[in-house]
């Protein structure tokens, strides 16, 4: 048997969100989990890049074996309801450019868990699942809106439960989303995190997320532009990305831009922008990334609304 999940792009975080919002994009992996019928093969992991020659490098680089995440998420699940994988043949065509801050790591979790999960029965329900992948990634801000699509908010609650809400993205807000040709891992995008903030960035977080929730839902482009501001994670990770403060800037005062945002951990960087020249957008980028002799890969993109799907 073999079954085959078609898993969304994600962009986490969206300004004051740290670690608990994220939306899914068009850009897609497929993970395909096939039983094979030899037994003592074990488990087998091939990658398949459609991206370009930079990504084939990295690709190299990646774990295809017990250490591989998705080797991980797919015994997890297994284990949770006693048994152990083996003689599975692990196959993913990916799309999503790795270590760009697009979920690339959590829609293989994903896709993993959601075909493992067909093969053994469905014996776990979403949630289940969702807890799985927020245990394997630390955090809940991609697998959520990957395996729902939208606009999600989720938590991961002390007890490990998750809370999982999907929100009203406005349809008429463009995401373009600009990504660098090079890598920055999470690993290392968090390691320059400290491990205490003062009150006072808690609270400016805490006032800009619940500015936030208000402006979706009111479709208010002037609250979102005050709203997508941060101090728990960007000023520390403007350091590992070159050109960020200065494309932040540039788009500061410009009526129609909404907001420019560091996507997840970054490198690459979400506009939000409202009737505005979406050629300009990508021009103003292109100049200051090229300027610093990084190439770039800029799309407009609408969101992905319904998240991972079985296609076979
Ligand atoms: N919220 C996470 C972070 C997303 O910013 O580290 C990582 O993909």
């Amino acid at each position: 048997m073999k079954v085959s999940v078609k898993v969304p792009a994600t962009s986490a975080n969206i300004g004051p969100g740290f670690d608990c919002l994220g939306l899914a994009l068009p850009i897609y992996n497929t993970i395909t989990i096939e039983e094979t019928v030899l037994p003592g093969t074990g488990v087998e992991i091939n990658l398949m890049s459609e991206n370009d020659i930079i990504d084939e490098m990295i690709f190299d680089n990646v774990p295809k074996d017990e250490n591989s995440i998705i080797y991980k998420a797919v015994e997890m699940l297994y284990n949770s309801i006693g048994q152990e994988p083996s003689e599975l043949k692990i196959n993913i065509q990916s799309q999503i450019p790795i270590t760009r801050g697009l979920g690339s790591s959590a829609s293989v979790v994903v896709g993993g868990l959601i075909a493992a999960n067909k093969l053994l029965g469905s014996p776990a329900d979403e949630t289940a699942l969702l807890s799985i992948a927020t245990e394997v990634e630390g955090h809940p801000d991609n697998v959520a809106p990957a395996i729902l699509g939208g606009f999600v908010m989720a938590s991961q609650e002390d007890d490990g439960s998750i809370i999982c809400e999907k929100l009203n993205w406005p349809e008429e807000w463009d995401i373009t989303v600009c990504i660098p040709d090079f890598e920055l891992s999470t690993n290392i995008a968090r390691s320059v995190l400290p491990e205490n903030v003062p009150l006072q960035d808690a609270v400016f977080n805490a006032k800009h997320l619940a500015m936030l929730i208000q402006a979706v839902n009111n479709k208010d482009e002037k609250l979102m532009k005050m709203a997508l501001h941060d101090k728990l994670h960007q000023p520390y990770r403007e350091k590992l990305v070159p050109g960020m403060k200065e494309i932040m800037d540039a788009f500061k005062h410009e009526d129609g831009v909404i907001g420019c945002v560091l996507s997840g951990a970054g490198p690459s960087l979400l506009v939000i922008s409202h009737k505005y020249d979406l050629d300009k957008i990508k021009s103003v980028v292109k100049d200051i990334w090229e300027g610093q002799s990084i190439k770039t890969d800029i799309r407009t993109l609408k969101i992905e609304p319904e998240g991972a799907k079985i296609i076979e």
